[in-house]
């Protein structure tokens, strides 16, 4: 029987649950997918705790999870570019934690065989939104980008993309990660009070700033850059009282496949590196939500379902 983690309420992590559904079936333009693995994100608890929501529950229960990586095994009408058996990873129309989930066919791109399904499931995000964030604030070979919470999942995807396309990067994370990060080729500085001094003390000029971090950075951001314009955040909903443009993905989503275009060559040669930091069977969901919660982790988790 088909099993998917659920909630019918908003709240804390123990709101979900893991019950037996019905096999859902793909609508025009779909696929279902047999999930094999499934990412974990921000958003996922955040729309889980009811940030986003204006009610207690949710008119039915909700699935939670947009990243998958699983294999085809069902297509619906419509649907030329993928058939069962292919091995793919993207992004779900349905929760993504859960053993079968729905996609539309354009969400999904081929998973090579060298790519592990793990790791395929900790991307399609991370890797957009980094993509998304770096074309549109004009990131150019010479430029000197700073991204507050660099050692977070979107951190690190954008700032190795950067140093491949010839930029400098300085990043912001606990002092836990620096060597890491000295080792991909960011600059780390630490967070919290001084920061201003501490970025001046590292470089002669800031071009752009990523805020990945969404606390209280944008005042600091503008003022390094001398032009709210050079300073995108994914994280401050409080962007517009600075000037600064937020990116939301939405409509201005970069399609995977221009995406992975540039990701998988860096991952499979090496140049990119985007580390797991746990994973979790299915039935652990809530502690894999706990521990994104947690906020300070290093890369990626993943829920391993078959
Ligand atoms: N708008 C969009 O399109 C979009 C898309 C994806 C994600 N997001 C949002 O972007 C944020 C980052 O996402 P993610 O997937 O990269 O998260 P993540 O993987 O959970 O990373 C969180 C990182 O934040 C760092 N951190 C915690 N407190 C910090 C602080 N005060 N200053 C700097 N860094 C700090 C942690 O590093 P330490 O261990 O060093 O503390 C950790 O590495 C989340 O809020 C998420 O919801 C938005």
């Amino acid at each position: 029987m088909p099993k998917a983690a659920r909630f019918s309420r908003y709240g804390g992590p123990e709101v979900l649950t893991v019950e037996e559904v019905p096999l859902p079936e793909p609508g025009r333009g779909q696929v279902r997918v047999a999930v094999a693995a499934a990412g974990v994100n921000a958003i996922d608890w955040k729309i889980r705790s009811g940030f986003f929501a204006g009610s207690d529950a949710p008119d039915e229960p909700q699935g939670t999870g947009f990243d998958l990586a699983g294999t085809v095994d069902a297509v619906g009408e419509g649907v030329r570019s993928l058939r069962p058996g292919t091995a793919v990873f993207g992004k779900a129309a349905t929760g993504a934690v859960a053993t079968h989930a729905l996609a539309d066919a354009d969400g999904l791109v081929a998973k090579p065989d060298w790519l592990s399904f793990p790791l395929a499931a900790g991307l399609p995000v991370v890797a957009e939104t980094a993509y998304r964030t770096l074309r549109d604030l004009g990131l150019r070979a010479g430029h000197t980008l700073l991204i507050h919470a660099v050692s977070g999942g979107v951190g690190l995807v954008a700032a190795q993309l950067a140093l491949s396309r010839g930029a400098t990067v300085i990043g912001t994370a606990s002092r836990g990660h620096h060597d890491f990060l000295t080792e991909l080729g960011v600059r780390p500085v630490e967070y919290g009070e001084g920061l201003l001094e501490r970025v001046r003390g590292v470089t002669d000029s800031v071009d752009l700033v990523l805020d990945a971090a969404g606390r209280d950075v944008l005042g600091l951001s503008v003022e390094l850059t001398g032009d709210p314009d050079r300073v995108l955040t994914i994280a401050d909903g409080n962007a517009g009282a600075h000037g600064v443009r937020f990116s939301g993905g939405g409509p201005d989503a970069a399609p995977l496949p221009e995406v992975f275009a540039e990701v998988l060559p860096m991952l499979e040669s090496g140049a990119l590196r985007l580390p797991i930091q746990q994973t979790f069977p299915l039935e652990r969901i809530a502690d894999a939500h706990r521990l994104s919660e947690d906020g300070h982790g290093r890369g990626k988790i993943v829920i391993e379902v078959g």
